[in-house]
Parts: structure tokens; C-alpha cells; sequence
């Protein structure tokens, strides 16, 4: 695992966006996995500059989402189809038909995971997995005890996400208590990961992801078993981290990083 600290919640997002263009630009069929949620709304707003600014093209690029909300059709202004059209689809050259998510409205909501799995094997499998984290931990919907090897299925919300994502529902009881997700184990196929967090309410789960045990009450934490997993955060988020000196000296030094610094 690498850990980046920036300046700022805007630098962080920046960095993320530039590693999704670079690869986007080396391969324009990419496979991107994508997540909702504040922390991604700064990457899409970045990636839809560079694709108005600087050519940076969707055309051919394909995409998988985390996951839905149960019982959210794909208007509803709540359900994260609408998240991503408004925030990226909309925006760019990407073909609708290549933009994929979860159906939360399903009828066999069993089926509907399997399927999903189908399409990413289809589609060649994720090149890069956008990801943010949790106040429970979790990546996608991956709630604490959900096992490190799942797959895409249906899963109860914890309380604490219920109460993250409420402001936007107007109401903690009108948020969905069951979403669709990709599992620990679907996320960890991915061949690069990228987990962006900010501010400073992130920091202690940050801590516990990065520099804590790898276990199935911080899904987050399974990342540690990721070959190529980058975990991107600003000042705010990294004040819980221990070693964070040696993560400032590695993304200074190391050529990897040079053309990001
Ligand atoms: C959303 C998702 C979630 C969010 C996480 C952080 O598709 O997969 O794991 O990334 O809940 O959300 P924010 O950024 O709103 O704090």
C-alpha cells in the first residue's frame, strides 16, 4: 500500500483525477471502477475540466459503479445513477451504454448482483477502482463483518453510514437501509486501487484502515492485501497516522511519484 498526504482536500482530489487521466491517456478503453459519495465530487468535477480543457477523452472508456441504494429508481434524484449522470456522465463523451451500476429496483435483486459480476469479468475485469471510505470503514457498501472475499450482493446499512449519507435524504428514516455493492472480494480483483479521504472527521478510520489490522470490521482495511493499492488523503485526514513522516519522504523521493509532485 502507498499513502500520499496533499495539502488540501482540492490537491488530493487533483492527484486522484491526474492518475485516472494518465491511465485513461495510455489506455482509452480503460475500465473504471467508480464510487459516489462528497469526497468524489471535487475527482469528477476535475476530470470534466481536464476533459473540456485538454481532449481528455471518455469515448471509449468503460465504467462500473460500487454500488446503488435498494428500491432507488435511476431518476431519483438520491439514487447514485443520478449522482454519477449529473456529476460525470452528462458531462463528457462517454457513451451511456458503457455506464454501469447496480439496478436497485430490480425484481430478483440476487440475479441482478450475479449479472453484475458477469458484465465486469465481460468488460475484462477493473483496471482502476476509485474508492472512498466510510465513517463505519467501509469501501463501496462493504459494511463491518462483511467477509474480505464477498461479492456484489445486497447488503444492510450500518447505522453510522445511515447517518453519514442522511443530510442528503433530508432525514435519517428516509434513507434506504439496504443497498446493492460490490463485494470486498470483487473490489480487491481490481488491478489498481485508489482510495481518496479528507478532512478531518476521516482520520481516525484512516488510521485504523491504514496502520490497523486487516479485518472484516474495517473493510477498508483489506486494501493491505491489494498489490497495487494508493490511498490518497490531505493534512486533515492523515492526523492520526503514525508514520505519516515516512509516507511524505516516500511520494517526495521515490521516481514513481515524480511527475505527480
Ligand atoms: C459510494 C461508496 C461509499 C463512499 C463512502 C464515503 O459509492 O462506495 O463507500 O465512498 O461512504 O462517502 P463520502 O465521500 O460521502 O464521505
Amino acid at each position: 500500500m502507498e499513502l500520499i498526504i496533499q495539502r488540501d482536500p482540492e490537491a488530493a482530489a487533483l492527484l486522484l483525477a491526474r492518475i485516472v487521466a494518465n491511465e485513461m491517456r495510455t489506455n482509452p478503453r480503460t475500465v473504471l471502477g467508480l464510487a459516489t459519495g462528497n469526497t468524489m465530487e471535487a475527482v469528477y468535477r476535475h476530470l470534466v475540466h481536464m476533459h473540456q480543457t485538454s481532449k481528455l477523452s471518455f469515448a471509449k472508456v468503460r465504467t462500473f459503479n460500487l454500488d446503488e441504494y435498494v428500491g432507488l429508481a435511476p431518476d431519483d434524484k438520491n439514487s447514485y445513477r443520478h449522482f454519477m449522470n449529473e456529476r460525470l456522465f452528462h458531462q463528457v463523451n462517454i457513451k451511456l451504454e458503457n455506464t454501469h451500476l447496480p439496478d436497485g429496483c430490480a425484481a430478483d435483486l440476487e440475479a441482478e448482483c450475479r449479472d453484475y459480476e458477469k458484465r465486469i469479468e465481460k468488460a475484462g475485469g477493473i483496471d482502476l477502482q476509485l474508492l472512498g471510505i466510510g465513517k463505519s470503514g467501509h469501501i463501496g457498501f462493504n459494511e463491518p463483518l462483511s467477509a474480505l472475499r464477498s461479492r456484489t450482493r445486497v447488503k444492510a446499512l450500518a447505522p453510522a453510514t445511515i447517518k453519514q449519507n442522511a443530510p442528503l435524504f433530508g432525514a435519517e428514516h428516509r434513507v434506504p437501509r439496504r443497498a446493492l455493492t460490490m463485494g470486498v472480494g470483487t473490489i480487491l480483483e481490481a488491478r489498481r486501487c485508489l482510495l481518496l479521504a479528507t478532512g478531518e472527521a476521516k482520520a481516525e478510520i484512516i488510521a485504523r484502515a491504514v496502520e490497523g489490522p486487516i479485518t472484516s470490521m474495517v473493510t477498508a482495511s483489506a486494501l493491505q492485501l491489494h498489490p497495487r493499492a494508493t490511498v490518497i488523503v490531505d493534512e486533515a485526514a492523515a492526523t492520526k497516522l503514525k508514520e505519516r513522516e515516512y509516507y511524505r519522504w516516500i511520494f517526495a523521493n521515490e521516481p514513481e511519484w515524480e511527475e505527480y509532485r
